[in-house]
């Protein structure tokens, strides 16, 4: 194919308030600013996203569609092919629930990354997103799914409570760099701006910028090795059998 087509990178877990949002919009305008045409999905009907967005002078575009209904998927993922042809990057903001758009973007992303902050009923809700990502890897036909935990809100210095080390303990797959607790994201939020625009070079702005190349690091590495689910009796594996 040699039509040009954006990366898809969801970004979800089954908890709200983990800094999904937050992590879309900003890493969006970061790409965006990089030279890279980027537009956010919103995908969740709280449409976070488009009101930060939408009308604002920020880098990256952002389009409406949340998708609550299975019958809607082959609409919606035709919409977002579409938009794919227009873009190089497609970040999807999702809803906090296991639902059809959970499940299309699964379907259709180059990478997931999923916020989590140290706190443990975000970790415990992290595993159950990462079992998720795991099993669509795993079913995934079309191309490759990477995922990525981005440990969000960890505090550094005298505040810290060991919480990065915690949570690289209690969530054994591949972290990006962390992003620090940052009171900047809100204030930029309500400023209508994203976090390069509100505080260009804040260490808010450079963990942005971190984990944008964490991304596309994800993005350029080979595909994740299946993982080894069970172990095949030697004598089908003698006979050349492969199921
Ligand atoms: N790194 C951070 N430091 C401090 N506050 C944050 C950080 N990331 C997100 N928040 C705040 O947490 C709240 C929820 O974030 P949001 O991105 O809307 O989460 P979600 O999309 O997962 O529901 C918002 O008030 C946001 O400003
Ligand atoms: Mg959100």
């Amino acid at each position: 194919m040699d039509e040009r087509r954006a990366a898809v990178i969801a970004v979800g877990n089954l908890k709200g308030g983990t800094g999904k949002s937050t992590i879309a919009v900003n890493l969006a305008c970061a790409l965006a600013a990089a030279g890279e045409p980027t537009i956010v999905i919103d995908a969740d009907p709280q449409l976070t996203a488009t009101r930060w967005l939408r009308g604002r002078k920020v880098p990256a575009s952002v389009f409406d569609a949340p998708l609550g209904d299975f019958a809607a998927t082959p609409a919606w993922i035709a919409e977002l092919q579409e938009i794919r042809r227009h873009n190089a990057f497609v970040i999807i903001d999702l809803p906090a629930v296991l639902g059809a758009a959970l499940a299309s973007a699964l379907l259709l992303a180059d990478l997931m990354l999923i916020p989590t902050s140290p706190s443990a009923i975000d970790l415990s809700a992290t595993t159950r997103t990462l079992q998720r990502v795991a099993r669509a890897a795993e079913e995934r036909r079309v191309g490759h799914l990477h995922s990525l935990v981005v440990p969000t809100r960890i505090d550094s210095g005298w505040f810290d409570d060991g919480g990065l080390r915690r949570l690289k303990i209690r969530v054994p797959s591949p972290l990006t760099p962390p992003i620090r607790r940052s009171e900047l994201f809100a204030q930029a939020f309500d400023a209508g701006n994203w976090i390069g625009g509100f505080a260009p070079r804040s260490p808010a702005h450079r963990d942005i910028r971190s984990l944008m190349a964490a991304a596309r690091k994800a993005l350029k590495a080979p595909p994740p090795l299946p993982k080894p689910t069970a172990i095949r009796p030697a004598a089908v594996m003698a006979a050349g059998l492969t199921a």
